[in-house]
């Protein structure tokens, strides 16, 4: 059986349902309660994951305060034609970087890993199948952006989303919202089941998990107590 870690997908939105301003920059949007939060479910994780559309905007640690190399999450960034800078932060040495390419992307990058699987597009359930059998990752904590996780939905590889919605209106049809690209889905959506829902700070955290996910058995579906 094939083993893949438990995927969990985090993100905070505005009241209006943007996860950034208009021209992608990024917006104070989680209350105090909810950047504890999330600083908590970090050290819980065995790595954090985003996509180098964040990488490019944000150029985000993705680091825990007072973790070491040795205590820190995995980074992993999804870079299918190499566009993170070699100056990015999630490249320095705070905590190992696992990159994730094309095959037909030549570019090096110094960190501990870098995967090239796909051809047109990344690989996602191969990649996920290689960080839980090969590097021995158990759980991954999608962080963004929309793109990213969007493919996640799209591949049906989630097994948490909670959303922070935060009180504050951000605007503009073209600002980015928790679950971009190009759409994909069925005139019904992607189902979600609410499990949770607590307020912190001047906002509310919701927790779902996939209808897809409930009472399925996919292969190498992992549980988390995180
Ligand atoms: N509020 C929040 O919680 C939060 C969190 C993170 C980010 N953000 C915001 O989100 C925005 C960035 O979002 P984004 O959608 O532009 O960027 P993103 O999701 O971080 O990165 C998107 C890029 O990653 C690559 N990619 C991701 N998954 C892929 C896959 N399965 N196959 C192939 N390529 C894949 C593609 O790169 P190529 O373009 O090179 O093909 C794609 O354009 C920023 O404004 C940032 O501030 C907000």
């Amino acid at each position: 059986m094939t083993m893949r870690p438990f995927i969990h997908i985090n993100c905070a939105m505005s009241a209006d349902g943007k996860i950034a301003g208009e021209d992608r920059t990024q917006v104070r949007i989680s209350s105090e309660e909810d950047k504890a939060r999330v600083s908590g479910l970090r050290r819980k994780y065995d790595s954090i994951l985003v996509g180098v559309g964040t990488v490019v905007a944000d150029d985000p640690h993705l680091t825990v305060k007072g973790a070491s190399y040795d205590t820190n999450p995995i980074r992993i960034v999804l870079d299918p034609h190499g566009r993170t800078p070699d100056e990015a932060r999630v490249l320095n040495e705070a905590a190992p970087t696992v990159m994730v390419t094309l095959e037909g992307c030549d570019r090096e990058w110094d960190c501990e890993e870098t995967i090239r699987m796909g051809k047109e597009t990344i690989d996602l359930p191969g990649v996920m199948e290689a960080l839980g059998e090969d590097i021995g990752i158990e759980s991954v904590l999608v962080e963004g952006g929309g793109r990213t996780i969007s493919e996640f939905f799209r591949a049906k590889l989630v097994d948490r989303y909670t959303v922070f919605v935060g009180g504050l209106v951000i605007g503009g049809a073209d600002a980015p919202t928790p679950c971009d690209g190009s759409g994909w889905v069925s005139e019904d959506g992607v189902k979600l089941e609410l499990m949770d829902c607590e307020v912190l700070g001047n906002g509310a955290l919701l927790t779902f998990e996939p209808r897809f996910r409930i009472g399925s058995s996919q292969a190498g579906e992992r549980t988390c107590s995180c």
